[in-house]
């Protein structure tokens, strides 16, 4: 399963690269205004640093201005992956871009069907949003059980099922139960994973009773 990271910080990402747990970068209009930074200078830093697809969002909504916008992301570096909203205009836009070799990231996903959608645009990734629907009590995993099960039966579609809003560890360990190809982690929940109790106190009863040896293995 491959690991990409929800943020736009970039030192963040050259930290997280730096334990070499990164297979790519999603960002969104949301993420690059957080980082109060002009997009593409940020969109051009995290490239230099994960050589996976960066995904950069468009802002235009009708189709000329997703195609023009998308063209112009995909010129700041070779592996940005150009995101769009799954929108009539959207999925037009995927087409084409894909159709030029464009990477291309069908992003705002909420049901099954519009995954099927996004397949036939010949989306390289899709993003469905668990934690969003979740938050409005409906359940995001069993988007991802659908969209994965689906794109099983119809081995034309190469599309990739990107998981997207993940919130907790959870929302991970069963997008890689269910074979998702892609996890997209907030920073936070990324190091969350490293982290068990027993872990910590196992470690900490080891070093004691090692203390207590008196030895050093060097
Ligand atoms: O980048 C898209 C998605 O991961 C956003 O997550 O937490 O804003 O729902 P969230």
């Amino acid at each position: 399963m491959k690991f990409f990271v929800d943020t736009a910080d970039v030192s963040e990402i050259r930290s997280l690269a730096g334990m070499g747990l990164l297979d790519g970068v999603t960002t969104n209009p949301s993420l690059i205004a957080k980082s109060g930074r002009r997009m593409s200078e940020v969109i051009a830093e995290i490239c230099d640093i994960v050589p996976g697809p960066v995904s950069a969002e468009v802002t235009a909504t009708d189709l000329e201005g997703m195609l023009k916008e998308g063209r112009y992301l995909r010129g700041i570096a070779p592996n940005v992956a150009v995101k769009v909203p799954l929108t009539e205009a959207g999925l037009s836009a995927c087409r084409a871009l894909a159709a030029e070799g464009t990477m291309v990231n069908v992003t705002l996903c909420f049901s099954a069907v519009q995954a099927i959608l996004a397949g036939k645009a010949g989306a390289t990734f899709v993003s469905p949003f668990v934690g969003r629907l979740d938050d409005i009590g409906q359940e995001g995993m069993q988007l991802i059980r659908d969209i994965v099960q689906i794109y099983r039966h119809y081995p034309s579609i190469r599309t990739e099922v990107l998981v997207a809003s993940i919130r907790n560890p959870v929302h991970l360990l069963e997008s890689a139960k269910l074979g998702a190809h892609v996890a997209t982690l907030p920073p936070a929940v990324l190091k969350q994973l490293f982290k068990h109790p027993l872990t910590d106190r196992g470690l900490e009863a080891f070093l004691a009773d090692w203390a207590k040896t008196g030895q050093s293995i060097l």
